[in-house]
């Protein structure tokens, strides 16, 4: 089976001519390497006539990846960024992520004084005690799910205090956000689209009535409270979706610190002596904290589709075709990152990963995501906890996003 195959050599030019690398199984397995490896060397700009999700490029260097990412009047984020198609029921809930400028600039913008740096240091004090707090309940003597135990809630808690929500909010918000990408079926989180849109209603409903508590009170910059002030987005609550899917965009991006936090640990785990020179130097935590997105990848692509015909490297590109961005493989690019294989946290250059794309469209959440790395890892540190991982880390079925179902550890003296 294809997807199963790590050994480069079973990549030539006719199996690569042949070749959709989005299959997800590939990425379940984490079995990509070699597959992108052969395709940066013999076929760096490559297209997949045929593929669940119809015809499509793949850039798979780092520097065509920057290229494209820079230029976003060639290459549109308008309507979508992942590889398939959006069904049009989903379409009310876009949000800026999925548009070009003006739009883009003035949503984001307008949520920015949520981000600032000022905001995340107050912010960090309350997430260090939730991490420590997580930290020191953990089972000494018997083995979790470090998804369940700590991932999942400093994602969810780092969420809920963007959005500055109540406990009962916090707790429902992942619920809706599911809902809202979910097509109702039987066995579905939700059974029938009218269940879907009941749903919908409670959570449009809710972020209704926050925007206008807290559109007077100018002191406040959660989410919620920037884009009812901002002027380019004061207008939002009478595009009721609009609100509904900003909040999901931002509160569904955090998925990927989820992956970071996670993938840490499993980086760690399988490459001996690098916990030991952090435990030595301190001063290494921030590289640190690159390389494990640099090795992670937690957003495995990005997709944008051309609005001219272009060309990148050796291959010319028609109009209103689907470019893939696979930033997993900018991320291992040879050229840029020696044995860029291994995780290793003395990398002089491991800030010059993809991992949180670039251009206008860079992540939002960066420094937030940062953040939430470095303080699990001086929590780690103070601590003296060492963690193992005790079977195979599962990985979940996507070509959009590295993480894990579940991850098995337990503490070791
Ligand atoms: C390690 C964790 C994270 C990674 C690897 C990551 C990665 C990415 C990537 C690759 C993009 C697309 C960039 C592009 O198209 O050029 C993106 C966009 C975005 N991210 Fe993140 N992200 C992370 C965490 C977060 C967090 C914690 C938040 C917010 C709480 C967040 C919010 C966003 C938003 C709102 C966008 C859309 C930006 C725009 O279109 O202007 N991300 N992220």
């Amino acid at each position: 089976m294809l997807y199963g195959a790590d050994k480069e050599a079973v990549w030539s030019s006719k199996t690569l001519a042949v070749l959709d690398p989005s299959l997800p199984q590939r990425f379940q397995h984490n079995s990509h390497a070699a597959m992108f490896r052969a395709l940066r060397r013999e076929a760096p700009v490559h297209f997949c006539p045929d593929s669940p999700y119809g015809p499509y490029w793949s850039v798979t260097r780092h520097e065509d990846i920057l290229a494209v990412e820079r230029d976003h009047q060639v290459f549109s984020s308008e309507n979508n960024i992942i590889i398939g198609d959006v069904s049009p029921e989903f379409d009310v809930t876009r949000a800026f992520a999925t548009s070009d400028p003006p739009t883009h600039t003035q949503e984001r913008r307008a949520v920015l004084p949520s981000f600032t740096r000022k905001r995340l240091q107050v912010l960090a004090v309350g997430m260090r005690q939730k991490i420590r707090s997580l930290l020191a309940g953990l089972p000494r003597d018997r083995e979790f799910d470090w998804v369940e135990e700590i991932a999942s809630p400093v994602t969810n808690s780092m969420v809920g205090e963007l959005f500055d929500l109540a406990p009962e909010d916090r707790s429902r918000l992942p619920y809706w956000c599911e809902v809202l990408v979910t097509t109702p079926e039987p066995g579905a989180l939700v059974q029938s689209w009218e269940e879907r849109q009941a749903v919908v209603e409670t959570f449009r409903d809710r972020l209704l009535h926050l925007w206008s508590d807290r559109r007077e009170d100018t002191r406040r910059q959660d989410v919620i409270a920037a884009l009812s002030h901002s002027p380019d987005t004061a207008q939002m609550n009478h595009n009721p979706m609009r609100l509904v899917g900003t909040v999901a965009l931002i509160a569904g991006a955090n998925e990927a610190a989820r992956g970071a936090l996670s993938g840490s640990i499993v980086a760690f785990h399988q490459t001996p002596g690098q916990w030991s020179l952090l435990e030595q130097d301190r001063g290494l935590i921030d590289n640190a904290v690159s390389e494990i997105v640099r090795w992670q990848s937690p957003i495995i692509h990005m997709r944008r589709t051309t609005t001219q015909e272009t060309q990148i490297g050796d291959e010319v590109i028609p109009e209103g075709a689907r470019v893939v961005m696979w930033y997993c493989s900018g991320n291992r690019d040879e050229r840029v990152f020696e044995d860029a294989e291994d995780f290793n946290i003395l990398r002089y250059n491991a800030d010059k990963h993809l991992g949180y794309g670039s251009g206008i469209h860079r992540c939002l959440g960066q420094h937030v995501a940062e953040m939430e790395l470095r303080l699990l890892l001086e929590e780690l540190l103070d601590s003296q906890m060492r963690l193992e991982l005790v079977e195979p880390p599962q990985r979940i079925l996507s070509n959009f996003s590295a993480n894990y179902s579940k991850l098995v550890v337990r503490t070791v003296a």
